[in-house]
């Protein structure tokens, strides 16, 4: 059965909730097909409601980690990590921000169940809910801030976090950034580009680093640790 693409006049009328048509999804996903089929590729949906791009991307991601290392539990865990770790949402409605982990949660535990099968285990489960729980963000697109209960911007501003194995090992990066600085940082390499101006800030490429907030390193087993 298709999904329902309204819940209520209401919140179309509050906040233009109407969600995408699964057709419509997987053919948008087309125009970037490759991008979708790399494992760790970053994707954001500033306004995904329950995820229905994220899903998509997410599903695609997984297939190729099921293909690549399906025969090693290790290498599944961390390279569906590192997919789950590159896709990004940010809804005002705490509600469908939640249903938004929740759906990818179930996507991810239903594929790392039927292929891990008995070396399947809580903790990286609890990894794979951690990293949606920062992933996910309850927050106000336009304003760039997490938002209250009643869609009120808070003090705080939306964190991303970078999730990378720089070491090829069990070892998972964490860099928090805020997506002000991210949104800035690329806004000027776009400038450098356009203008072809030399700054100082750049690295060898023209390309702006973003300052980062504050960086951890734990075991992919127990990112919650990290606090
Ligand atoms: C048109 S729906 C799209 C949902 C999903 N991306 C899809 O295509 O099915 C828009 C979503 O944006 C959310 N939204 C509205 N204003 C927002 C804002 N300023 N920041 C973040 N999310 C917002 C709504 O709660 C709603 O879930």
């Amino acid at each position: 059965m298709a999904a329902k693409q309204v819940k209520s006049r209401q919140r179309v009328a509050d906040h233009g909730e109407v969600f995408t048509a699964e057709r419509e999804v997987k053919a948008m996903c087309d125009l970037v097909k490759q991008e979708t089929e790399r494992i760790d590729s970053r994707f954001l949906e500033p306004a995904c409601g329950d995820g229905n791009f994220l899903a998509e991307i997410l599903t695609r991601k997984l297939a190729v980690v099921t293909r690549k290392y399906r025969k090693s539990a290790y290498d599944w865990e961390r390279y569906s990590l590192l997919a789950l770790g590159s896709i990004y949402g940010i809804d005002i409605l705490a509600d469908n921000a939640q249903a938004c982990r929740d759906r990818l949660f179930g996507i991810w535990n239903k594929e790392y169940v039927a292929v891990c099968k008995n070396d399947s285990n809580d903790q990286t489960k609890d990894s794979a809910r951690y990293i949606l729980l920062h992933n996910i963000v309850c927050g106000n697109a336009l304003t760039l801030m997490q938002v209250d209960e009643e869609q009120q911007d808070t003090k705080n501003p939306i964190v991303f976090s970078e999730w990378t194995f720089p070491f090829n090992d069990a070892q998972m990066h964490r860099k928090d950034y805020t997506m002000a600085e991210l949104l800035s940082a690329s806004e000027q390499t776009e400038e450098i580009k356009k203008t072809g101006q030399l700054s100082f800030f750049a690295d060898e490429n023209g390309e702006i680093e973003p300052t980062f907030l504050k960086e951890y390193i734990a075991h992919y087993r127990r990112l919650s640790e990290n606090g």
